[in-house]
């Protein structure tokens, strides 16, 4: 079987994605939404990424992408390809809710992104719309050669931040 290789971010409407080691906001229906997509599945991050949230992520396998390091409670790979090797090793959830069978979450952050974008079958993207001029790392360019929005949710509020957001996938055009 297959396995589907999805990218999950989310994106400010400049395309930034992180500054100081850090996300750009704390939108609680984003980080829901992630927790529910991504349980139960492996995801697959870099070393910055990885020491940015300080911790494994429960309930769902974790594969660092590093060349040089050791972390308790994750597996590590020395490239974004071996990374996706161990990930296929994981049979599907139980939970596995729309039963379409293995699949594997790109979590960020840039350097991953930006590796993964040539090799991802998904994109499940929150448009922020807010401008972050002063971060210092992105997204990589979606080309719509490449890419096709197949979804797109209503526009919600944050009630914290007052952000606008929506929730959107894209398709690799085959
Ligand atoms: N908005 C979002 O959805 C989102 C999601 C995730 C992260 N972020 C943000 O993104 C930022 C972090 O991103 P980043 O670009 O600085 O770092 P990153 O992609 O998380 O990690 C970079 C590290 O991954 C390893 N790596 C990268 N490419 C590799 C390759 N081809 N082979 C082997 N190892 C490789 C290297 O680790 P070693 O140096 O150990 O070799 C490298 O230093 C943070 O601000 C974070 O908050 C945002």
């Amino acid at each position: 079987m297959t396995m589907e290789k999805i990218i999950i971010a989310a994106v400010a409407d400049n395309m930034a994605i992180g500054k100081g080691n850090a996300l750009l906001w704390h939108i609680s229906e984003d980080l829901k939404f992630f927790k529910r997509t991504t349980s139960g599945y492996p995801v697959i991050m870099g070393r910055k990424t990885f020491e940015s949230i300080g911790r494994p992520l429960p309930k769902r396998p974790n594969i660092i992408v590093t060349r040089t390091g050791q972390y308790d409670g994750a597996v590590t790979a020395a490239s974004l390809e071996e990374a996706f090797r161990i990930a296929g090793d994981y049979p599907a959830p139980s939970t596995d809710g729309d039963h379409t069978g293995k699949k594997c979450f790109i979590i960020g952050g840039g350097q991953i992104y930006r590796h993964a974008i040539g090799m991802a079958d998904r994109l499940l993207l929150t448009h922020v719309h807010v401008t972050v001029p002063d971060a210092d790392t992105f997204f990589p360019e979606i080309s719509p050669e490449e890419w096709k929005e197949t979804s797109r949710s209503e526009t919600f509020t944050d009630p914290e931040s007052g952000y606008r957001f929506e929730f959107t996938g894209y398709e690799r055009r085959r």
